[in-house]
């Protein structure tokens, strides 16, 4: 099977140890750190803004994988790639002009990605596709961890996984959102080579992140 990065989503950790918790994942071989950014606007949930962002960044030179679920997006963009983001990842319907919001995060040094909610058909970004560094998938409704995977979303995985490789650049397709052991299998299966995983790594207290993490490979 296809090697993946595993980027763990720290809405799933102990807030109150954020630190330690990136650390732990570092430690256990997370490839990025995925940073779930919501404004109780765009989606039914407030969790970080960019304060936290920068007060981690000292705990991992892991690729801060920053999800922004926030509208208006543009104007929080600046104030994340100063705190420390290294992909910001933006939803089609968090702005008028999808192609200005990518040039903005291009244009301040950092790597550009779209989130494809399930509704959203993959034709929203194709306009997009050869400006950006990510495409996630969401395989739940975003707002919350723990919420089960959609397979309606994959025939989504493999199309965006054949344009991609017709197009032939390095673009990550991830997919978010009751990722586990055996839907970690189906999202590979389907094309994905970035797994976000929130319940799935962070079970069972950080001895067994190290564990977690690899049974999602
Ligand atoms: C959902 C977030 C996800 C979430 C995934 O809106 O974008 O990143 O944390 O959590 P799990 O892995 O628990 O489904
Ligand atoms: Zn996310």
């Amino acid at each position: 099977m296809r090697a993946v990065k595993i980027s763990p989503s720290i809405l799933s950790a102990d807030f109150a140890r954020l630190g330690e918790e990136v650390r732990a994942v570092d430690a256990a071989g997370a490839d990025y750190i995925h940073i779930d950014v919501m404004d109780g606007h765009f989606v039914p949930n407030l969790t970080i803004g960019p304060g936290v962002v920068k007060a981690l960044r000292p705990h991992s030179a892991k690729v801060f994988d920053v999800h922004l679920m926030i509208s208006p997006v543009d104007l929080f963009v600046p104030e994340f790639a100063k705190a420390g983001a290294d992909i910001i990842t933006v939803h089609p319907e968090a702005g008028p002009h999808l192609h200005r919001t990518i040039q903005l995060i291009k244009s301040l040094g950092k790597k550009a990605g779209v989130s494809l909610n399930p509704a959203t058909p993959v034709d929203a970004i194709q306009h997009v596709l050869e400006d950006i560094d990510l495409v996630l998938v969401m395989t739940v409704n975003p707002g919350f961890g723990g919420q089960s995977f959609i397979k309606s979303q994959l025939p989504k995985i493999r199309d965006l996984r054949a344009r991609i490789d017709a197009l032939g650049k390095q673009i990550d397709l991830e997919v978010d959102g009751g990722i586990n052991p055996e839907t970690a299998r189906l999202a590979i299966e389907a094309g994905a080579d970035v797994l976000v995983a929130g319940t799935a790594t962070f079970t069972g207290g950080p001895e067994q992140y190290a564990a977690n993490i690899r049974a999602l490979r």
